[in-house]
């Protein structure tokens, strides 16, 4: 068996202990890369894992076409969930639309309005949740487990891709043929809300692009925590 061939059988392996034992458990899929891979393993071999995606208001358009992609290719259902306009409203009024470039306290009040509230709603209810981080991606995701419970949340917490390499999550996507964002060809390895994610160059880690203006430590959402190592970019 190739290194990927056991990664995508270990992959398969939390899948199922997670529908098995914390059922209801549902996946939160960003439609980035590694969101594909595990989009296409759950319809493929654990079609009772529920999907959502957090649609902020503020993606790029390649993203919203990934997301149309992804409910004409699979029979699971992509369930959205939107942010508050009661919250997104006052915000708004109090920093501008473009808020979040003023302050790291100002960017966090942005992702908790448009990611972390919709995020409870999305999690209510459930016994797990999946996400697709991978350790090597971030200064901030070294010290993850692929189980663990998330206090933040009161949930456990599935990372099943932790340990794959990015050339990995590539050589799944192209010989299972799936769809992936447009972006991704142009130089934007991670990708975020368009106005918080620009393209990258090759050295460049390969988070820097997202909200390049802010310190490395910074860089979490609010959706996960966790510490540590970052990989360089290199093309796919
Ligand atoms: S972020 O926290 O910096 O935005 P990143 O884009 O690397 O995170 O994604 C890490 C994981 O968080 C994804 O694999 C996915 O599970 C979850 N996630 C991030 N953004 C979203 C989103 N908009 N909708 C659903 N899940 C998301
Ligand atoms: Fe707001 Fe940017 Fe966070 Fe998106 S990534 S929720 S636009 S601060």
């Amino acid at each position: 068996m190739s290194d990927l061939q056991t990664k995508i059988a270990q992959t398969i392996a939390v899948l199922q202990q997670a529908a098995r034992e914390f059922a209801p458990v549902t996946f939160a899929n960003s439609l980035g890369a590694e969101d594909m891979v595990l989009t296409d393993l759950i319809a493929k071999h654990q079609p009772d894992i529920s999907l959502f995606s957090l649609d902020t208001g503020r993606l790029p358009q390649e993203t919203y076409d990934l997301m149309q992609k992804v409910r004409e290719r699979y029979s699971v259902p992509l369930n959205v969930f939107y942010p508050d306009a009661t919250q997104v409203e006052p915000y708004v009024a109090q920093h501008g639309v473009n808020g979040f470039y003023d302050s790291v306290d100002n960017r966090k009040a942005c992702c908790n309005v448009r990611k972390v509230q919709p995020l409870k709603r999305a999690l209510a209810g459930k016994k797990a949740w999946i996400t697709g981080m991978r350790r090597e991606q971030a200064v901030t995701r070294g010290s993850l487990e692929v189980s663990s419970f998330d206090a933040d949340h009161g949930l456990q917490k599935f990372n099943p891709l932790l340990d794959w390499t990015n050339a990995e999550v590539w050589e799944y996507i192209k010989a299972n043929d799936v769809p992936y964002n447009a972006l991704h060809d142009q130089f934007y390895p991670s990708i975020g809300c368009a106005p918080c994610t620009r393209a990258i160059t090759p050295g460049e880690d390969i988070r820097a692009g997202r909200w390049w203006w802010e310190d490395p430590q910074n860089k979490e959402c609010g959706l996960h925590v966790g510490k540590s190592s970052a990989l360089k970019f290199t093309a796919k």
